[in-house]
């Protein structure tokens, strides 16, 4: 059955809903305070990049609306999504702002009873007060569920079709609300999607738990990466062996390197930390997770000064060329990038000559306006033209996010361009021994 569905908020979790939930047969109207945003999507151009999203906005265009304006969004609804963001506040818990003027704009224009379902991640709780926040401005009946949204940024349309699960919290009386999303995902995915129905607290609490495991297991293998090197260990191996375990599992976020940034996992650890310290259960668990995180930024900056120090040439001199802006490959996400704040921690330490190359991240947007002291920021061209360039006369070339088009570098055109073969592989890309073979001296994160 299609549904006039009405969405708040146009970011990664809310546009990509849109699109897709277009796509299956449904009549979506999405609605955002940035009007510039909505007039954007209404020229078929998305301020977010994704693999296919675009293509999926543009195909859709006849029975996907944008609008900043909640009566429009509303009038024909017969479901609202809500899918604003939940920043970090000063205190490390998640900023519930948006979530409840949402809230308080769906009370004040909706015209007939209403299934909300909340695919923001909010803390366990939330969806209860979202509920009495619209009952209390409206005489329609309000059911607000939880359906945490798990698609990962890069392969964002391919998650939203193809969920490993669906999680929907509901409470007793919910049970309508239930039926509906449930129908709604079976005609996105068909058949094949798995249904975890629950009560709303544990739904909510799902999504912190899940993304603070996978945090988890990045800064568990992250931690055993200096004394893997310490102790003449391959920690990629290490990683390959473990993923065999079923329990375990090949899909494990066992990848070493710099760590995990995002618009998520950071502010989600963060977020499910402080909920545990204010409930008086503190997780010291989680608190290490981001501590290790926070030291491979710092254990790379301590490699690139190793680098040097067999130049001899002072950070202050060096001339360092990046690759990789975003947070992960295959997105323009910057947010939390690891990658940016390692640039940031080498300019902190003096370095004034950095470039760097990101085959989508748009240089002027994120990075001078950020740093302001990137000498040279290398725009348009054949990415393999901009490594080049940007490595010319380098000292070290730094892999910092590991983007296809850096998997196949031509390191002897590389050496024949630097003033220095020092190439610094922060997410074990490569081989160190074939590309010291190659005339480089290598420093990674654990890999032999
Ligand atoms: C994550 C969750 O995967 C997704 O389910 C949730 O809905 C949102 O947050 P996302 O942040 O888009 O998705 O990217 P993800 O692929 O999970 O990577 C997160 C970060 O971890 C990236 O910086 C990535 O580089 C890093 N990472 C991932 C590792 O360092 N090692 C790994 O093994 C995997």
């Amino acid at each position: 059955m299609a549904y006039h569905i009405a969405i708040i908020g146009t970011g990664y979790i809310g546009l990509v809903a849109g699109v897709c939930l277009a796509d299956s047969g449904n009549q979506v109207t999405c609605v955002d305070i940035d009007e510039a945003k909505i007039t954007m999507l209404r020229e078929g151009r998305s301020p977010i990049y994704d693999p296919g999203l675009t293509d999926l906005l543009v195909k859709n265009k006849r029975h996907l609306h944008f609008t900043t304006s909640y009566n429009e969004a509303l009038k024909d609804a017969d479901v609202v999504f809500i899918a604003v963001g939940t920043p970090l506040a000063k205190n490390g818990e998640a900023d519930l702002q948006y979530v409840e003027a949402a809230a308080k704009s769906i009370g004040a224009h909706m015209l007939k009873d209403l299934v909300v379902v909340n695919r923001s991640t909010v803390p366990v709780g939330t969806g209860h007060k979202v509920e009495k926040m619209i009952q209390k401005v409206t005489s329609y009946k309000v059911s607000v569920i939880s359906c945490p949204e798990f698609l990962r940024e890069g392969c964002a349309i391919n998650d939203f079709m193809h969920p490993d699960r669906v999680v929907i919290g509901a409470d007793d009386g919910h049970e309508y609300a239930v039926s509906m999303l449930k129908d709604i995902y079976k005609g996105v995915s068909k058949n094949d999607a798995k249904f975890v129905v629950t009560d709303l607290r544990s739904a909510e609490m799902i999504k912190y738990a899940s993304n603070s495991f996978l945090a988890c297991q990045i800064s568990y293998i992250n931690d055993l990466v200096r004394l893997c090197e310490a102790v003449d260990v391959d920690v990629t191996e290490v990683a390959r062996g473990m993923k065999l375990d079923k329990r375990i599992g090949e899909y494990a976020f066992l990848n070493a390197g710099l760590g995990y940034g995002g618009s998520c996992f950071p502010k989600d650890v963060q977020a499910l930390t402080a909920l545990g310290r204010n409930a008086g259960r503190p997780l010291p668990l989680l608190e290490t997770v981001e501590k290790v995180n926070d030291e491979m930024v710092e254990l790379a900056v301590a490699k690139v000064q190793k680098l040097l120090k067999i130049t001899e040439i002072a950070l202050s001199e060096a001339r360092i060329a990046v690759l990789g802006l975003s947070f992960k490959p295959n997105t323009d996400d910057t947010r939390a990038s690891q990658s940016v704040k390692l640039i940031e921690a080498l300019i902190k330490e003096g370095c004034a000559n950095l470039r760097v190359v990101d085959p989508i991240v748009h240089f002027s947007k994120e990075v001078e306006r950020a740093h302001g002291k990137i000498k040279e920021i290398n725009g348009g061209g054949d990415i393999l033209d901009r490594i080049l360039s940007a490595a010319k006369d380098a000292d070290i070339l730094i892999l910092a996010t590991e983007w296809n088009d850096f998997r196949n570098l031509d390191f002897e055109k590389l050496r024949d361009v630097m003033r220095h073969p020092c190439f610094l592989d922060t997410r074990n890309v490569y081989s160190k021994k074939e590309v010291e073979q190659l005339g480089f001296t290598v420093e990674n994160m654990g890999r032999k």
